[in-house]
This record gives structure tokens, C-alpha cells and sequence, in this order.
């Protein structure tokens, strides 16, 4: 649907993107993940048309966003990350202006607003001042004026920022939601698990070169190629051979770490088998397996070691 090829950009002598190739199949939820400066913002402007590539193009649906962006603008809705200052003007007034803006007629509008109101559960709030809303509402809202032409894929620069846990989970079924209705989403984030539970794919982009792209599972395994599973056991039973010396006849275990909560977080090289092998060993030791589950902090580590937490 959205195919990226080899874009880069100067801010004057500044190189902010350099040589970016990747790929969004329809339908998916695409994560673009970098520290603040990694050039998120840039990428996405250039998909919404409001900042031409100086080298490379990018193809939405076919169409060349510089060749023709009249086009673009009717296939994609775009979430700029700040909101603008839209703010003496009630929730309906403000999604009745920008249907207008996109053309709707004035017999289309009121069903269309109505319609996208519903969709964001802002239906309660259509006489409340802009000005008066809290940042998760003004999120929400600004998703809304992104479908009021009812666009095939939807750019949102950082949907969840400043959410509270709630708001971000209600952001998230949204998302979701948009993305049943059959929509092709990209949307970005400077926090990786903020993403890794909704996104299909992602891509980490850092000082505006790609790192890797691709599932969070194969990112995972491309920027680090030693994974973990967490381990819980039954209470020990008495035969039961130590964990650490169960596993070590397995030559892809890594380091085996008893965690606070009393799970084994047991580091290994490889994939799904290897997962398979490690569990098949600790029932053959006579140890109780309840739960197995993919470390997930991991992938926070892995993102900050790659990007180093730097600022740009
Ligand atoms: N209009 C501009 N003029 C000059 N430099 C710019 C301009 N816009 C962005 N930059 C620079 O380009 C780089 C990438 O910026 P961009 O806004 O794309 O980053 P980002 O990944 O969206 O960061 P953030 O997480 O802070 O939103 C930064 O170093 C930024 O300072
Ligand atoms: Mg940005």
C-alpha cells in the first residue's frame, strides 16, 4: 500500500534522512519507532505530501505523493503531532469545518460528523469547547477530522503522547477498530512497547537512517540475535533436578537468571524450536512447566541499546 523507496532530506546542511526504504502491506498497523530528532516527523510529512523527499519517492497506492498530492490528500488522513489552535469552537463545529474543508456538502456533513463522532465515542461531548477538553479527548478528536473523508490509510504522528495508561489503551482499541474497518495505519512513537502491542510491523529509524523494519519478533532477532523466555514452575517438587543444570545441555542457553518474582528468565539463540527444546528439557527434568511467555521488556532493551538514548 505505502512503499518508501530510498528517501532522503537536507534541512539546509543538515542531513536529517538518509537513504529510508520500507514497505506498509494494506491493512496493517505500522509502527515507525525512533528517539526524539531521529527524523519520524520528517518521514511522515513527506507521506502526507506537506514535504518533498530531495532524493528517492514515495508510492501510496500506486501514486507518487509529489506527482500528484491532490490524490495523496484524498487517499490518506494526516494527524500533524501538534494540534493547532482550533480552540473557541465546539467538538462539532471544529469536524463540521474541516468536512467542509474537505468538500462534503452541507446535507453530507451533519451524517458524516455524526458518523465520526460515533466511531470516536465523542458524541457526548459535540458542545464542548475545544479549549475545555483534555489532551486525551483532543487526541481523539484529532483522529476524528483525519476521517471525516474516510481515507484508506491513516497517518497519526504520535497518537498516544501524553496519554494516561486509560486514554492510551482507548487509543489503542480505536486504532484497532480503524484498522477492522479495513484502514491502513502508520503511526509513530519514541517508546517502542508503547507500539509493540498494537503494531503488525514496525520500523526504528535513528539519526534518520533505518535500523530495521519488519515484525517485532524479527526485529528482535535482527538487532539481537539472543532472545529470553520467562519460566514459571510449579512449587519445586523434591525430584525435581536444578534448573540452572537442566538446561545446561541445551548449547543455544545463554544466561539463566531467577527473576524477583520467582519466573526463570532463561536467555537462548534462535526461535520458536529453540522455545520448544527449552520446555521439552525442563518437563523431561521432572520440572513443573506452568507458563511460558516471550521477556518482553526485552525489546525495550533491545531499542535502547541500538538507538543509545541519544537525543539528535
Ligand atoms: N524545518 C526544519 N528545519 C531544520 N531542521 C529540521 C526541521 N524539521 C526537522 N528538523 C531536524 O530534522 C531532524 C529530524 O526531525 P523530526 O522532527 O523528523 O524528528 P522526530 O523523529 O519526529 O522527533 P520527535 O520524536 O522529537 O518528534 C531533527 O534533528 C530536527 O531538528
Ligand atoms: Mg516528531
Amino acid at each position: 500500500m505505502i512503499k518508501v523507496e530510498g528517501i532522503s532530506h537536507r534541512f539546509g546542511s543538515f542531513l536529517a534522512l538518509q537513504d529510508v526504504w520500507f514497505r506498509v502491506p494494506r491493512g496493517e498497523i505500522f509502527g515507525f519507532i525512533g528517539p526524539n530528532g531521529a527524523g519520524k516527523t520528517t518521514t511522515l510529512r513527506m507521506m502526507a505530501t506537506l514535504l518533498q523527499p530531495d532524493v528517492g519517492r514515495v508510492l501510496i497506492d500506486g501514486i507518487d505523493v509529489v506527482e500528484d498530492p491532490a490524490a495523496i490528500r484524498q487517499l490518506i488522513g494526516f494527524m500533524p503531532d501538534d494540534f493547532g489552535v482550533y480552540e473557541r469552537v465546539t467538538v462539532q463545529e471544529y469536524l463540521d469545518f474541516f468536512a467542509a474543508a474537505h468538500g462534503l456538502t452541507y446535507e453530507s456533513r451533519g451524517r458524516t460528523v455524526d458518523a465520526v463522532m460515533e466511531l470516536t465515542e465523542l458524541g457526548g461531548l459535540r458542545t464542548r469547547l475545544v479549549a475545555q477538553m483534555s489532551k486525551g479527548m483532543k487526541q481523539r478528536l484529532a483522529i476524528a477530522r483525519t476521517l471525516l473523508h474516510d481515507p484508506e490509510v491513516l497517518i497519526l504522528d504520535e497518537p498516544a503522547n501524553g496519554l494516561d495508561p486509560r486514554a492510551r489503551i482507548e487509543m489503542r482499541d480505536l486504532i484497532e477498530e480503524l484498522q477492522s474497518l479495513g484502514k491502513t495505519i502508520v503511526l509513530s512513537s519514541h517508546i517502542l512497547t508503547e507500539l509493540s502491542d498494537m503494531c503488525t510491523s514496525v520500523a526504528i529509524l535513528e539519526k534518520g537512517r533505518l535500523l530495521a523494519a519488519g515484525t517485532v519478533g524479527e526485529i528482535g532477532e535482527t538487532l539481537n540475535p539472543e532472545r529470553a523466555v520467562r519460566l514459571r514452575f510449579l512449587a519445586h517438587p523434591a525430584h525435581a533436578t536444578d534448573v540452572t543444570s537442566a538446561f545446561a545441555q541445551l548449547p543455544f542457553v545463554g544466561a539463566i537468571e531467577r527473576q524477583p518474582d520467582g519466573d526463570y528468565r532463561v536467555a537462548y539463540r534462535g526461535g520458536d524450536s529453540e522455545v520448544a527444546a527449552i520446555v521439552a528439557t525442563a518437563v523431561g527434568a521432572g520440572l513443573l512447566v506452568v507458563r511460558v511467555e516471550p521477556d518482553v521488556n526485552d525489546l525495550e532493551r533491545i531499542f535502547l541499546e541500538v538507538t543509545k538514548g541519544e537525543l539528535q
